[in-house]
């Protein structure tokens, strides 16, 4: 597996971005990540209360969209593999109105995670998917199946490389450029926020992720938010 989706290297990428993740994303995306999340999350269709899974939750930057549709006696799972951004994401917990909600946080990879099967309503994941090769995603469908409760969803988004050319050129001029250029005025190191930016354009959108889940027998539709700058993919989980 080529080293930039070993689970040491992403952690490690993730750890060293903690301190400056969460202002870095919404600042670089003009706010747009904060509105795509929320999208994300309206695709959800769920009862009150329910239990929902935030994979990549990394500090916990979806919680305040997901805990008004989880309900209050509802719980959410928040799983991440990276300690530091995990330590943003228990400080969040201790603060209102989070402290008021039953939220277990799960240090532990996606890909050897102890969440029971079929015990869960609904699964999100916001800005997780990039980090993933093929072989990754196609386990990530295993594990949608596995953990998802008949009948349950799922709704999933990806920042994307846009399928329109002048569009396109602009936006992988300012991954490559810009965003590495404001790492390192802000963080003083280019090179983490420049690997986000690979990332990015490696994943592409998530129409190869629809052909993976339809693959692994997921049944999903994908959608395209300001011009396919961000895509996401949906869908519920039918077990015999
Ligand atoms: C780009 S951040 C997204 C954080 C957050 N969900 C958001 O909306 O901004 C991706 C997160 O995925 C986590 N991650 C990547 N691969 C993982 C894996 N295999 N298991 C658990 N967490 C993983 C990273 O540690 C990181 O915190």
């Amino acid at each position: 597996m080529k080293k930039i989706y070993e689970s040491h290297y992403i952690k490690q990428l993730f750890d060293d971005m903690s301190s400056t993740y969460e202002l870095m994303n919404y600042i670089t995306s003009f706010g747009f990540s904060e509105l795509w999340r929320w999208q994300c999350i309206q695709r959800l269709r769920l009862s009150t209360p329910s239990v929902v899974a935030d994979l990549m939750t990394g500090m916990g930057e979806s919680w305040h969209h997901l805990l008004p549709k989880i309900g209050k006696n509802g719980h959410l799972i928040a799983l991440d593999f990276s300690e530091g951004m995990l330590r943003y994401a228990h400080k969040r917990k201790q603060k209102k109105p989070y402290a008021a909600h039953q939220i277990t946080i799960k240090n532990e990879d996606l890909f050897a995670n102890s969440i029971p099967d079929s015990s869960l309503d609904a699964v999100v994941s916001t800005y997780g998917l990039k980090t993933f090769n093929e072989e990754q995603i196609k386990k990530l469908a295993v594990e949608l199946k596995r953990i998802l409760k008949n009948g349950g969803q799922f709704s999933l988004v990806e920042v994307s490389t846009p399928p329109f050319f002048l569009l396109r050129v602009v936006y992988l001029f300012y991954l490559r450029y810009i965003i590495p250029l404001l790492g390192k005025l802000f963080l003083g190191n280019p090179s983490t926020y420049r690997m986000l930016g690979l990332y990015t354009i490696a994943f592409g959108n998530c129409n190869a992720v629809h052909q993976y889940f339809e693959a692994m027998g997921l049944p999903c539709q994908t959608y395209s938010l300001f011009f396919g700058c961000a895509t996401g993919v949906y869908g519920v989980v039918e077990k015999e």
